[in-house]
């Protein structure tokens, strides 16, 4: 019961909050046609925003997750899935554009098998042929598609960093930008989860995709819109909206990261099942005491991969003291040279444990490594 108001895959349908003004901008570049990318820190719900705003389109999309694509011949693969389930979505039946696919590969300087296996289409470029100039040809194999069907579609490529691991990996990014550039029917939507790499991919001039793409930053969701929906659930549960200080316990603890808003939550629903009674402030905490016993030995394991000045660093944005985290003060506690906390900063940004706020400031990312860092003599941890 708890986890369909509290998802921890996807956020769709009611559970899914907010994002208006981020959903229009979304949908308004989809309209346009230009080609997006969603950048937020890890968990902050890219994936579902974007499966949100191309579900009230109504337009034909195909998603495409890059997550640990091995090498380019995955990449390869994936896109001409994508190629096809695209053209058999705005077919009627799947041989409709057979011909004019057919002469569309004749023309290509490399064979192509076309045609139809079982109830679906078939594109397969000859064994040994290039990736990226594949890529290429079956993109504006489905350009070409779209065009003559008048319709837009939307391909959305999740975790689009993975393919600046693989070998060719310009090539692929060459190709996706020079048929982005010329493409006025299929729109494409970049997401993923190393900031870092992404800003990297997109960011240098010396890389493909630089400036190709419109920019949308999604960052954690207001308390207001928690209070607004856990009021409904409560009142549906427990005839009663939800008491300020447990909710407030909740806000204090999850820090509005949107996934732990919802882990926490489907665990004191969870609990709260039994009593027919709503949560109190001590159950929020046990709750979330048991949270953090299950995953300590976990996360405690991965802060072990830090040096021990990075660990400092984290520690101290942890712990909210300090504002002006590499002034004197924090050089003092820390024991590290400003350049020295500077250079951790960066790593701990880069690895996806800090982001840097607008107002300078920085925030520990995931509120578990908050409370454990807090919580937990770090010593331990060396
Ligand atoms: N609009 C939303 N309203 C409420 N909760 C949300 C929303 N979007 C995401 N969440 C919560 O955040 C979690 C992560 O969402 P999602 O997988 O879409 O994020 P992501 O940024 O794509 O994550 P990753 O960085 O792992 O790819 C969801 O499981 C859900 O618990
Ligand atoms: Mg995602």
């Amino acid at each position: 019961m708890a986890r369909s108001h509290f998802p921890l895959g996807i956020a769709s349908g009611s559970a899914f909050l907010g994002r208006e003004e981020e959903s229009l901008q979304l949908a308004n570049h989809i309209d346009h046609g230009r080609h997006t990318l969603l950048l937020s820190p890890r968990r902050y719900g890219k994936s579902s925003l974007v499966k949100h705003v191309i579900k009230k389109s109504g337009l034909p999309a195909y998603e495409i997750d890059l997550f640990l694509v091995s090498d380019e011949i995955a990449i390869e693969r994936k896109l001409l899935k994508g190629v096809k389930a695209l053209i058999q979505q705005v077919s009627d039946t799947p041989d409709q554009w057979l011909k004019d696919l057919m002469n569309y590969f004749k023309k290509s300087h490399k064979k192509w098998f076309i045609g139809i296996k079982g109830v679906g289409l078939e594109i397969e470029p000859d064994a040994n042929s290039d990736t990226a100039d594949t890529i290429l040809e079956a993109l504006n194999a489905l350009e070409l598609i779209l065009k003559k069907k008048q319709q837009k579609a939307v391909l959305f490529l999740d975790e689009i960093q993975e393919i600046a691991n693989v070998k060719n990996s310009k090539a692929i990014e060459g190709a996706i930008r020079h048929f982005a550039q010329e493409a006025k029917f299929l729109t494409l939507v970049f997401s993923g989860s190393n900031q870092h790499m992404l800003k990297h991919m997109f960011n240098d001039r010396n890389r493909p995709l630089y400036a190709l793409c419109e920019r949308i930053n999604l960052d954690r969701l207001p308390q207001s819109i928690y209070k607004k929906y856990l009021d409904k659930i409560a009142k549906k549960m427990w005839d009663e909206t939800i008491k300020e200080p447990v909710f407030e316990k909740i806000m204090e603890i999850t820090e509005c990261h949107p996934r732990t808003v919802y882990v926490l939550c489907g665990r004191v629903w969870d609990q709260q099942a039994f009593t027919g009674k709503q949560p109190s402030v001590k159950s929020v905490q046990d709750a979330w005491q048991k949270y953090i016993q299950a995953k300590y030995k976990d996360i405690r394991n991965e802060l072990k991969s830090l040096s021990a000045g990075q660990l400092k660093a984290l520690t101290l944005v942890a712990s909210h003291k300090f504002t002006e985290i590499s002034g004197k003060s924090a050089q003092q506690s820390l024991n590290l040279s400003s350049s020295a906390i500077v250079q951790a900063l960066a790593v701990l940004e880069e690895r996806g444990y800090l982001e840097k706020l607008d107002s300078g400031k920085y925030r520990v990312i995931d509120p578990i490594i908050t409370w454990i860092l807090n919580d937990y003599n770090t010593e331990a941890l060396n």
